[in-house]
């Protein structure tokens, strides 16, 4: 069985929450703290031995194939003023055992249409997606607990989360049985269903390993009633014809797809942040008048080593 080498991270969005920021700057490139959401999406993915990264870009999104390139003008700047712990800090941006292919998408015909944009690069193995501006924080990365499903089951995987009955609309959400604590076969899945119509409180949070055989219920498919092909419905008729698995994944996903999460991820990282943590923590208590809810009181650093969970090698 091939493993998974590449990931896919359709950026091609017409980012509309975010406006006016990102009018003319891509929302994957907002910062929680001092790191771009995709360099997350990015971490994560070589945290679960990802080497070939490719990006579905669109028009306005050339600024992140710049984050990934290497910026001479920057690092002899650095250089030249001494700052070599700086040097090192972009130029860890992308390892050298990484690759980064970037494709158009000339229009954006909605994800499954981005994903279809792949599949010459992608070939006949499976390989993950990766949506940025879901921040998925755990450890092992999620990508990898979902790897690691995938190895053992040798089925696609979809990382869902239980949420509260009233947020399904911004999800797809799944129908099927537990296997194993974690693990559910799926016999269906929904796009952004309403809340009495789900068919369950599993949704879909944006990282998927797929089958290459994706590529061809993609193809199949015809546009929505908005023009798009979305991913979901190829899953769904995926589903028909191969077992697909849901993925309780451990962590916590950060919604940075809208403001609420993108405001809770940047607290809640800046309460962990090694820099940071301190004297953010001192402030934001005076700022609500010394109250002191149990989530301010997680001091460990981001950036610190990550502790294996047991049981999920990669
Ligand atoms: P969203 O549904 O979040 O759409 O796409 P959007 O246009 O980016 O954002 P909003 O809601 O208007 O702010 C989910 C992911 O799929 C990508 C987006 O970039 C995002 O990462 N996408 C979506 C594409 O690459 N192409 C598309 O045609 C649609």
């Amino acid at each position: 069985m091939l493993g998974v080498r590449k990931a896919v991270f359709p950026v091609a969005g017409i980012d509309t929450s975010f406006l006016p920021a990102t009018k003319a700057s891509p929302k994957e490139m907002l910062p929680v703290i001092d790191k771009p959401l995709i360099q997350y999406a990015v971490e994560e993915a070589i945290g679960a031995g990802i080497t070939e990264l490719i990006f579905v870009t669109g028009r306005g999104k050339r600024v992140i194939e710049d984050h990934f390139d290497k910026s001479y003008e920057v690092e002899q700047v650095l250089k030249a003023r001494g700052k070599q712990d700086l040097v090192g800090l972009v130029q860890s941006i992308k390892p050298s055992h990484v690759e980064c292919i970037y494709v158009r998408q000339a229009e954006p015909l909605g994800l499954g249409h981005a994903v279809l944009c792949a599949e010459k690069l992608i070939g006949d193995e499976p390989f993950a997606v990766v949506l940025a501006d879901d921040l998925l924080d755990g450890t092992p990365p999620i990508l990898a607990q979902m790897v690691h499903i995938f190895s053992h089951y040798d089925s696609s995987v979809l990382a869902v989360e239980e949420f509260e009955s009233c947020e399904s609309t911004s999800h797809g959400v799944i129908d099927g049985r537990h296997w194993d604590e974690r693990v559910i076969s799926v016999s269906r899945i929904v796009e952004k269903p309403s809340p009495e119509l789900a068919p369950s409180r599993f949704g879909v949070a944006g990282r998927y390993v797929l089958m290459p055989s994706i590529f061809g219920h993609l193809r199949s498919l015809k546009p929505d009633l908005n023009g798009e092909i979305q991913l979901t419905s190829a899953i769904h008729l995926m589903r028909m014809e191969e077992q697909v698995l849901a993925y309780e994944f451990v962590g916590k996903r950060y919604d940075c797809g809208t403001k609420l999460g993108y405001v809770q991820a940047t607290v809640d990282f800046a309460l962990r942040h090694a820099e940071l943590h301190e004297t953010f923590d001192a402030w934001l208590r005076e700022r609500l008048g010394g109250a002191q809810p149990a989530v301010w009181t997680t001091g460990e650093a981001l950036n610190q080593p990550a502790t294996p969970v047991t049981g999920l090698a990669h």
